[in-house]
């Protein structure tokens, strides 16, 4: 059963998949969506397949076929191709890295929170929170505690064109954790940073290269072109999940181009989803191991070994 997210905010109901290709059509729908949480559905959609006896490499085959950005689809169907494939041991390998992830939003939350100044309004791009994740989120989850700890007191949420992630998502679990926001046009974004009304920018990526560029939502590379600009700090927030260190640069990382339909049903469109930001655009990056700075090279590489070791 997944929330289904292309109803929110005004249904909240639920999506029935039945089998690995019902959970591959929801991720590539964006039923469910955000780097992690594509990850923990692609898991337990594995899982269905062994607990349906279906073919365990046709359904790998389909869930990694679903959507190419975020890292997280084929590091959790590597995790769950790790060892005894039995319906039982793969459900309760499903649900651990589920229950994993949540731990991780918890611990990088905190860590990112610490970087956040009493008084700061923080600008957020798409949706990073409990939707995106399972868990408290990445770059929201770090504001929301930011918020608890009375540091953050005010978030402007980019709409998110075309698919408006940020007004309809983002706003909906800000309002319900009744932190104070306002949804502004993504192209707002300039002008409040230049009034001096954003003291910091918080996203979260897709897929992380060795080398620190991050892919994210598309709009993410301007906003952090501008938050250079303007001097204002820009920090990723995202678990070790999605930090690819088989990727070496931002060129390596495969950018979803999706149906121009989303832009405009009745003139010809382009709809690339995602965009990279250079590793020399992000003041610093922040997993559940701790705050990252340049350079992303040597600061990063430690994930890689962390996640080797976890991998046995
Ligand atoms: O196309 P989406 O909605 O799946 O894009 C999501 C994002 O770009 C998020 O910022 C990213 O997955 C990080 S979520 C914790």
């Amino acid at each position: 059963m997944l929330l289904d997210q292309r109803r929110l905010p005004g249904d909240v109901s639920y999506l029935e998949c039945h089998s690995a290709a019902d959970v591959a059509d929801a991720i590539r729908k964006l039923a469910v969506r955000g780097a992690p949480a594509i990850g923990i559905a692609a898991a337990y959609g594995y899982a269905l397949a062994a607990a349906r006896g279906d073919d365990l490499d046709e359904a790998a085959a389909v869930l990694l076929a679903s959507r190419p950005t975020a890292v997280n689809l084929p590091w959790a169907i590597a995790e769950m191709r790790r060892g005894d494939q039995g319906p039982a041991a793969l459900a309760a390998r499903a649900l651990a890295l589920h229950e994993e992830e949540v731990e991780r939003c918890r611990r990088m939350a905190g860590h990112a929170a610490g970087l956040l100044e009493p008084g700061t309004r923080a600008l957020t791009h798409c949706n990073t929170g409990a939707l995106a994740t399972g868990g408290v989120g990445t770059a929201l989850g770090a504001i929301r505690e930011g918020f608890e700890r009375g540091l953050v007191v005010h978030v402007l949420v980019d709409e998110t064109r075309p698919l408006l992630q940020g007004a309809r998502l983002t706003a909906w679990e800000l309002e319900r954790a009744e932190v104070p926001y306002s949804v502004v046009a993504d192209s707002a974004a300039g002008s409040l940073m230049a009034r001096g009304e954003v003291d910091a920018v918080l996203t979260g990526a897709d897929r992380i290269a060795a080398n620190g560029d991050a892919a994210n939502k598309i709009g993410t590379y301007a906003l952090a072109v501008l938050a250079g600009h303007h001097g204002i700090p820009f920090y990723v927030v995202a678990p070790s999940s999605t930090v690819d260190l088989a990727a070496r640069s931002g060129a390596d990382i495969p950018i979803e181009e999706r149906d121009p339909g989303e832009v405009s049903e009745r003139f010809h469109a382009r709809n690339p989803a995602f965009d990279v930001t250079p590793a020399a655009l992000a003041t610093a990056i922040v997993t559940e191991e701790g705050v990252h700075r340049p350079p992303y090279q040597e600061s990063l590489a430690g994930l890689g070994r962390a996640r080797e070791e976890v991998a046995g």
